[in-house]
């Protein structure tokens, strides 16, 4: 008789975003004349940039043709991608990453998820609390978080990092020495960040106490100020400590499309073994490769039209991030983020709940945003909004909650 991983039992309730999408369907199907404005998963709205979509075409075309077609990919992508990868977002910042290094994957969801298989069980993970859900998640799957108080939503063996209007929403070291260190900046859900600086403290604390910094940096693109890293490998000591995980989806729309990349730098070892070597093993066992016409689609992000539309669309949502967080405070709410990051994170009003607060948007406004006790028990109290929406609706969201 087959046995079931009973770690999947531990998991509570459906995943976050499969949630609202329940909430949401089961409203609009009982108010169908309502228009709902969707600012709660992070999901863009703007079509992929022209440079972006002649590239596909060319690939398409190719792939009709049996001389230039292309069936499986190489394991680590194609080093076309993996060459512009190398250069523009690392060797332009100074950083010393090679293309070897570098590995394309169908995205930074997966990539995050997975990447714990490649440490035992025993290992004990850090997190800030709220949490891009997915980190826990995995981990929860894998059997490293031991279990779950219905009553703190805290797993027995993690340790949460709380980050807060208190702390300015900046992690600081636990006061037990965590294996491998989860941080995604610019942060989702807060849509705040650190400063190179601070960052620097990280990669020195990881290095000194044998940590593994798993680093997240799908929100890149959406910095703004001088003083915050594009990647964790601008600090020192960075290689020997630090997996980077970047997505193509924020930057360039790809939700739809699914492209990311892992960095698994060669110094990085434990003891005698080199991490590189056990990711390049399980990709080549587990994964064929994102698709060539989306690889070509990925390297047109880093060609000149490429950049200059894309440039064209961070701002365009960057307006739609100062539109949300200008209009809030003028309503009287207390509002961060927005500034290096897409996602707006506001205390709720009159200390409603985050789930309360999701319920009076929804019926009141008919506008979706994300409650942030989903994210961990620090989100309690705050939602986030994402300024991924169109302008229009963007603007109509804003009308509808100053009006509450
Ligand atoms: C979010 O809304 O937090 C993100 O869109 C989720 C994701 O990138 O998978």
């Amino acid at each position: 008789m087959y046995q079931v991983n009973d770690n999947y039992q531990k998991l509570p309730g459906s995943y976050l975003f499969s949630n609202i999408a329940k909430k949401v369907q089961a409203y609009t199907a009982a108010n169908p004349d309502k228009n709902v404005i969707r600012l709660g998963i992070g999901d863009v709205t703007q079509p992929l940039a022209p440079a972006i979509i002649e590239a596909m075409h060319r690939a398409v075309d190719e792939m009709a043709s049996a001389e230039t077609f292309h069936g499986y990919a190489p394991d680590l992508g194609y080093e076309f991608l993996r060459k512009a990868i190398a250069e523009n977002d690392y060797a332009a910042r100074g950083c010393d990453i090679a293309a070897d290094e570098i590995f394309v994957s169908d995205g930074a969801k997966s990539d995050s998820a997975n990447i714990q298989e490649l440490f035992s069980v025993n290992n004990k993970i850090a997190v800030c609390d709220p949490v891009y859900p997915v980190y826990v998640d995995s981990n929860v799957m894998a059997g490293r978080t031991g279990t779950y108080d219905p009553a703190t939503e805290m797993w027995s063996n993690v340790i949460y990092m709380p980050c807060t209007r208190e702390n300015d929403f900046v992690p600081e070291f636990p006061k037990e020495t965590p294996d491998i260190i989860y941080l995604c900046l610019p942060n989702n859900p807060t849509g705040t960040t650190i400063t190179k600086a601070r960052l620097q403290e990280w990669v020195d604390y990881a290095n000194r106490s044998g940590a593994l910094i798993i680093y997240d940096g799908a929100y890149e693109a959406y910095i703004s100020e001088e003083d915050v890293a594009h990647s964790i490998y601008e600090c020192q000591g960075a290689k020997t400590c630090a997996i980077e995980l970047k997505s193509f989806s924020k930057n360039a729309g790809f939700t739809g499309v699914r492209l990311g990349y892992a960095v698994v730098p060669k110094e990085l070892k434990c003891g005698e073994i080199s991490l590189r070597d056990m990711w390049a093993r399980r990709h080549g066992t587990k994964f064929n490769g994102a698709p060539y016409i989306i690889q070509r689609a990925g390297e047109a992000v880093y060609s000149n039209e490429g950049k200059a539309q894309l440039k064209q669309q961070v701002a365009y949502y960057m307006r739609n991030a100062s539109t949300i967080k200008e209009g809030l405070k003028d309503a009287g709410y207390e509002v961060y983020g927005g500034v290096n990051a897409p996602y707006i994170w506001l205390k709720t009003p009159e200390n409603m709940s985050s789930w309360d607060f999701f319920d009076f948007l929804l019926e009141k406004a008919n506008v979706v945003g994300t409650p942030g006790s989903g994210f961990g028990p620090s989100g309690e109290g705050y939602f986030r909004l994402t300024a991924f929406g169109s302008y229009e609706n963007t603007v109509a969201a804003l009308e509808r909650i100053k009006a509450l």
